[in-house]
């Protein structure tokens, strides 16, 4: 039945054209425009039809995708046009360098004009296409001959196995990087982990391995991307500038970073260099540096190579954010609640700009998650200006005299019993009062900017006088005498005088401090606003029950319980008593009476303004009824971003919130009636 044979690979060439384009919005452009159950049934119609008539079938169908059956080995391939690497360059300096030679080589006064692109940290692809079909995918290798990984290559969806649009050359070779994106390197390693008890130390060994399979079905299990940065050989010249040529390749359905921007001179070039570096944790997948390339091809070819790397490119680092070092000792700190907290001390390593020499380990279930021991060598990782972590353990370099890292059953200061509370992964020092550690901890927070604001009274002094008996909680700070404090190690007469000058001012308070600073377990500056607001009083906030705490703004019943379980105990209220006898007061707390013009408005502040500090933007804008809090989230009404704003403004946007700078804010006060 010919007519009928006709009509069937009439649909199956259809439904290949259609699943082609949807891969390639899917994948490619990140922006489907097809369900996904479509899209599955498009796909498995395909399948049936392939698998009914055999004849039909096409080694570019997009059902070739999941990888075939497995190599004995992969098969050397010479590169035509030999895959070359990169200078480095790691500071301003440096890159200024680089561009003053470009210039003096092409004998240019002028500002040379660049193609900026992310340098992907990932692994070399080169990609053959004839006849607009993928027909080979290799590995750099050593720059003159790789790896014939085609089988492998067939399986990342973004990279198409036959071109779209036209005008192709007849021999086009694509280069590119094949990279795991953060997200897909998070599951793939917890899935490692869990099948085969290890894990990859970073995206990119985790991309190289997955390239490396000789059974490709494994491959096609991996989240591998593909983003395409340059030609090698073709049968037809190319556009005259590397960014035209990544936009004709965009046409031609590959993959191209969404950030390549042309720049001109070397201050743009640094901009975009500092912009993508402050932007750089929260990309999708990995980059370490930029890669900046002389735009025209005719000045590329007069520039030329030397070595293996082009005299018209240079990789700018960025500084690393994962280092590798060893774990000396795990040791446990006690905070303000009794909060106990494994710490790991480092081996000093520089990472991200800065050297570490301990990080957090946060509790005993992230021991757990990271199999950690005492003597491990790890990954410490600091992206941006985020504390530093341990990102994971370099299992291979375990010691043979690692130690494994047990909660310690008594309190490492007071030893008091340890407890777990079962549902919690926190495990705190039962010893609440009589807790050095916790003792001190609440009293540096007490005496801290934000709570009373006690000048002078650090962490040494606090260290001295609780060594020296003379306080024990921070009530008995407001009986200190300065003859006594005077006779505290280094600390002369004048600073005596002057710190019990500093507890002395500190008596004038307000409410919402007083309250914070009394550091009940997860009550933070904004909730102890919104008590101070919502009882007016201390006195009927002591007296409210979990009920009554309830009907505050943010307080569930988590915060409502510890504020509860609190004041249940006897020796906090006395230390209540004591500090109010000691003269500590506030004015009057005035209720913004239900009628501020922002009652109720979500407000979050980002980034810094010039005429007044956050805090005071934030007081002022409470004193009008605004609730600021410090993330954004659906139900912020308002966001004041200042220079400097990033991920809140960014969310804030796509959350379509309103966005006010410093002037319209200053504006909006000044018609409040305050002065600005
Ligand atoms: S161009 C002639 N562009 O970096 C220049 N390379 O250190 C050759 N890489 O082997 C490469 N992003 O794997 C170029 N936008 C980019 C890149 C990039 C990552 C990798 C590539 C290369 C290595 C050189």
């Amino acid at each position: 039945m010919p007519e009928d044979l006709a009509a069937l690979r009439h649909e199956t060439e259809r439904l290949r054209e259609e699943l082609r384009h949807h891969n390639h919005r899917y994948y490619v452009l990140d922006d489907p425009t097809v369900a996904d159950a479509e899209y599955d049934r498009l796909l498995s119609r395909l399948r049936e039809l392939e698998a009914a008539h055999p004849d039909l079938l096409d080694p570019d169908s997009p059902t070739q995708r999941v990888g075939g059956a497995a190599l004995a080995a992969f098969v050397a391939v010479r590169h035509e046009l030999p895959m070359l690497s990169l200078d480095n360059v790691f500071s301003e300096e440096e890159f200024r360098g680089f561009d003053r030679r470009v210039r003096e080589r092409l004998g240019e006064e002028g500002d040379i004009r660049y193609c900026c692109e992310p340098k992907l940290d990932g692994v070399a692809l080169s990609l053959l296409y004839e006849d607009g079909a993928l027909v080979r995918g290799a590995t750099r290798g050593d720059g003159a001959s790789g790896e014939d990984i085609t089988a492998n290559v067939r399986t990342i969806a973004s990279i198409p196995l036959r071109l779209l649009g036209e005008g192709w050359p007849q021999r086009l070779e694509v280069r590119g990087e094949v990279y795991m994106p953060r997200a897909g390197f998070e599951s793939f390693n917890r899935r490692a982990l869990e099948t085969e008890g290890k894990t990859f130390v970073n995206p990119r060994n985790a991309a190289a391995g997955s390239l490396r399979q000789l059974d490709s079905r494994i491959t096609a299990q991996r989240p591998l991307e593909f983003c395409a940065y340059g030609a090698g050989v073709s049968s037809a010249a190319l556009s005259g500038r590397q960014s035209q040529l990544l936009a004709q390749l965009r046409d031609w359905g590959l993959r191209c970073s969404p950030e390549v921007k042309v720049a001109t001179g070397v201050a743009a070039c640094l901009e975009y260099y500092a912009e993508l570096l402050g932007r750089r944790a929260r990309l999708p997948h990995d980059i370490d540096g930029i890669v900046f390339k002389v735009d025209s091809i005719a000045l590329q070819e007069r520039l030329g190579t030397v070595a293996r790397a082009p005299r018209w490119a240079v990789a700018h680092k960025f500084p690393a954010e994962e280092e590798m070092t060893r774990v000396e000792d795990v040791e446990f700190q006690v905070g303000r609640t009794g909060a106990i907290t494994p710490v790991a001390r480092l081996a000093p390593v520089f990472v991200g700009g800065v050297t570490v020499s301990n990080a957090t380990l946060h509790n005993m279930d992230e021991i757990a998650r990271l199999g950690l021991m005492r003597g491990d060598t790890v990954i410490v990782r600091r992206a941006g200006d985020v504390i530093p972590q341990v990102a994971r353990v370099v299992m291979e370099r375990r010691p043979l005299d690692a130690t494994p890292v047990t909660l310690p059953d008594q309190c490492p200061a007071c030893g008091s019993p340890v407890e777990r509370v079962e549902g919690e992964v926190v495990a705190r020092c039962s010893g609440t009062l009589v807790c050095p550690a916790q003792q001190r901890e609440a009293l540096r927070h007490f005496a801290s900017r934000r709570a009373m604001d006690i000048d002078g009274l650090g962490e040494r002094i606090i260290e001295h006088l609780l060594a020296a008996g003379l306080v024990r909680d921070v009530a008995d700070l407001y009986t200190l005498q300065p003859d006594a404090l005077a006779a505290l190690d280094r600390l002369g007469q004048k600073s005596a005088v002057n710190l019990v000058m500093a507890i002395a001012r500190s008596r004038e308070t307000t409410l919402e401090r007083f309250l914070y600073a009394l550091g009940m377990r997860e009550v933070g500056e904004a909730t102890a606003r919104a008590l101070a607001r919502h009882f007016g009083t201390l006195e009927t906030f002591v007296a409210a029950d979990v009920t009554r705490l309830q009907q505050v703004q943010d307080v569930g019943p988590v915060v409502a319980g510890h504020i509860a379980a609190f004041f249940a105990d006897q020796r906090n209220r006395e230390l209540l008593a004591r500090l109010v006898a000691a003269g500590i007061h506030w004015p009057a707390v005035e209720k913004p009476a239900g009628g501020g013009p922002l009652e109720g408005v979500s407000v979050v502040l980002t980034g810094t303004l010039d005429s007044m500090t956050r805090d005071e933007a934030a007081e002022r804008l409470a004193a009008l009824g605004a609730r600021v809090s410090g993330s954004v989230s659906a139900k912020t009404g308002l966001l004041v971003a200042g220079p400097g704003a990033g991920s809140k403004l960014t969310k804030a946007q796509t959350l379509g919130i309103d966005v006010w700078d410093e002037a319209r804010l200053l504006a909006f006060l000044h018609e409040q009636g305050g002065s600005s």
